[in-house]
């Protein structure tokens, strides 16, 4: 059976929190399990670059990023849910990607399923959400994991805006669990 990490990249109880509930009980209704993390609400300090790692496969730093790459390693798909910043992914993800090279130091990425989900205030005829995509699809391809899903949500500003798109969260929970369970 699939084991599933969401990974929020909102700190606020907004649309990326939203979507993330709804995704979990959907896959728990199919008996999936689902784990569910905000890094930017944990204690996670700033890579530096340092390379250690990539001798040892281990961060000097002890902070929370030891679960989390625990609950990266015994997870076989990790869902992504960004949050548009300035047409990027947002900066809470980005700082939990860095501190999983210790991981991808010792080859635990590879193989590894994710899945990307991108959330904006844009409409979809101005492409802002694709440049996180792109981030995202590159941090998989460059890790050695593959990319089995994406889907970019629009028009979400204010916190619960995503509540509108109803059916369009009902069909991508579906397209998940279809992947999963493919
Ligand atoms: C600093 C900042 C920059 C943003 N830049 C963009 C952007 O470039 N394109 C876009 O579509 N939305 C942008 N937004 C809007 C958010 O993507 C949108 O409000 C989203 O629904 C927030 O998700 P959340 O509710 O999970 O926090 C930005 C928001 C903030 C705070």
């Amino acid at each position: 059976m699939a084991r599933v990490l969401i990974i929020i990249g909102s700190r606020r109880e907004g649309n990326s929190k939203i979507l993330a509930n709804k995704i979990k009980e959907g896959l728990r209704k199919e008996r999936i399990s689902v784990d569910m993390i905000t890094p930017g609400n944990q204690k996670i300090y700033l890579c530096t670059g340092c390379m250690d790692c990539d001798e040892t496969g281990v961060c000097d730093f002890q902070d929370d990023m030891v679960e989390n790459i625990q609950k990266v390693e015994n997870s076989d798909y990790l869902i992504f849910i960004t949050p548009t910043r300035w047409n990027l992914l947002s900066g809470d993800l980005k700082i939990f990607m860095d501190r999983l090279n210790p991981l991808y130091a010792s080859r635990g990425l590879t193989g590894k399923k994710m899945i990307a989900l991108i959330i904006g205030s844009k409409k979809k005829s101005e492409y802002s959400t694709d440049g996180a995509l792109t981030s995202l699809g590159s941090f998989a391809e460059s890790s050695g994991m593959q990319l089995t899903y994406t889907h970019q949500f629009h028009r979400c500003l204010a916190f619960e805006d995503i509540l509108e798109q109803e059916e369009e969260i009902n069909q991508t929970i579906q397209e998940i669990i279809k992947v999963i369970e493919s």
